[in-house]
């Protein structure tokens, strides 16, 4: 079986990217879930619940979040029935919103875990023995389990992926929107990418407008962060699962941008 996860869509491109692209990939690589981190999809700013239901009706099967979860006060009215959603999972007790959702897709189910590092991020609780509990939760309907570490090091990151290596199928990163090309398959069948990416402005800083953040380093005045415009781009990962071990068996990255473009 196969999971597709698109990385952090960013704005009205990183929407219009996946309204392009998602079709065409779901076509070409026949996914049996897919999972898309909105974290920053409106205008960069967490989601509102017209979005949730857009990125849903253009074919995603679950949305998952992070540090800009509570961006856009909209969530809050409606994330205790945005049943496609979940939220880092070490948010504190009694947050609003869940870190774990399993979701049938056709015979099988699939988990979905959302989880926050805590390196140059605010502090939240341990992300590691909270993934030891959810995992474990998690195994009791099924051993297929997808994580998404929303952090800022590669280390935290990579500690995170040979921590649950053998009980997971799947650690992925999102948070930096740069991809890195470290994908590979730990001993035990866990499939592992740092970051996958980020879907959004492709001429941006990490989706925000350039001259704004350049002004930013040369003067460490406050700017006021507004969405790069022009052409976009796209960060995923398809990972191939062996429904029966729960094992990973390959992990493809897929960059779509003017420089990579999408042939299908
Ligand atoms: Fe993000
Ligand atoms: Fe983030």
């Amino acid at each position: 079986m196969k999971l597709l996860f698109i990385g952090d869509i960013y704005g009205k491109t990183g929407r219009e990217m996946l309204q392009e692209y998602l079709p065409r990939m779901k076509s070409w690589f026949h996914p049996n879930i897919t999972i898309v981190n909105a974290e920053n999809s409106a205008h960069g700013k967490g989601i509102t619940e017209k979005i949730y239901h857009q990125l849903l009706a253009m074919g995603a099967d679950i949305l998952t979040m992070g540090n800009h979860t509570w961006d856009n006060r909209d969530l809050f009215e409606f994330i205790d029935h945005a049943d496609r959603l979940v939220r880092p999972a070490n948010f504190p007790e009694g947050t609003p919103g869940t870190g774990l959702r399993v979701i049938q897709v056709n015979q099988t189910k699939i988990a979905v875990i959302n989880l926050q590092g805590r390196v140059f991020l605010p502090p939240l609780d341990d992300p590691f023995r909270t993934a030891d509990r959810l995992v474990a939760k998690a195994r009791k309907e099924t051993p297929v389990i997808f994580v998404d570490i929303h952090a800022e090091t590669t280390s935290e990151k990579l500690a995170l992926g040979w921590y649950l290596d053998g009980r997971v199928s799947a650690v992925v990163g999102t948070h930096t929107h740069v991809q890195t090309a470290d994908e590979r398959i730990f001993p035990r069948g866990t499939g592992y990418l740092s970051d996958v990416g980020m879907t959004g402005p492709y001429n941006g800083i990490i989706g925000v407008d350039r001259a704004a953040v350049t002004r930013r380093f040369l003067t460490s005045m406050p700017v006021r962060f507004e969405s790069e415009q022009g052409s976009g781009q796209l960060g995923a990962v398809l990972i191939t699962v062996d429904p029966k071990t729960a094992k990973a068996t390959a992990i493809n990255r897929i960059l779509i941008n003017d420089d990579h473009p999408f042939f299908d």
